[in-house]
């Protein structure tokens, strides 16, 4: 299956390729204390060129399995957030979780918005997908209020669900139902 390229208004969405990891390792050193409180905790090592190449390889697996659609977001030359679908089970489930995050100084403009909402249109459209699940911390306002803006509802709360910045947290789940979804 060839790459998609997502383009929006401002953006560009687009699978990490090897030659993007200095990009991928400045985004993450970057905004190493915006994302901390967000994501499970990360190790020193997390940050290396080698750590962000390993990890771009595995970006493209998934990709290329079809077990996850991980894009990164750009804003002309730079990358400034990921947009990343995980976990697609097929099946009588068609669904997959969805990760996000921006940089610290995109916060605030709708740009999140214009990225997910473009990689929704293509795990719906043309990944047939049928459920998307996103959850986050109680006190993440502003994930909770760009998913409020996607059209998630709010489906529960599970206890301690993710290990967060090091204590297991519990989270809001959500999720958005394919708009025209066949029977
Ligand atoms: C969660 C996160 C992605 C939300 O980003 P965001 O920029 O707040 O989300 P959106 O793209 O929906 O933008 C909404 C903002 O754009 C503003 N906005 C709306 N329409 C706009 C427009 N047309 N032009 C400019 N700004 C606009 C809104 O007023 C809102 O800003 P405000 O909250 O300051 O009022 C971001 O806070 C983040 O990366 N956090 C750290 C990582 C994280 O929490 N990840 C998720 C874990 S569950």
């Amino acid at each position: 299956m060839p790459y998609p390229i997502l383009q929006t208004e401002r953006l560009t969405l687009r699978v990490l390729q090897l030659e993007d990891s200095p990009s991928y390792q400045h985004y993450l050193l970057d905004n190493q204390a915006h994302l901390q409180p967000w994501e499970p905790e990360r190790q020193p090592d997390y940050f290396s060129p080698e750590a962000c190449e390993a990890r771009i390889a595995q970006f493209n697996q998934q990709f290329i399995s079809g077990t996850g659609f991980p894009f990164s977001v750009w804003l002309e030359d730079r990358m400034i957030g990921i947009c990343h679908f995980s976990n697609v089970v097929r099946g009588a489930f068609q669904a997959c979780h969805l990760g996000y995050a921006i940089a610290a100084d995109c916060e605030g403009k709708a740009l999140m918005h214009e990225a997910v909402q473009a990689g929704l249109d293509y795990v719906f459209l043309h990944q047939g997908l049928h459920r998307v699940m996103a959850n986050y911390v109680p006190e993440n306002a502003r994930s909770a209020a760009l998913l409020r803006s996607l059209g998630f509802e709010q489906e529960g709360i599970a206890k301690a669900y993710l290990r967060i910045n090091g204590s297991w947290r519990d989270h809001v789940l959500t999720a958005l139902i394919a708009p025209s979804s066949p029977d």
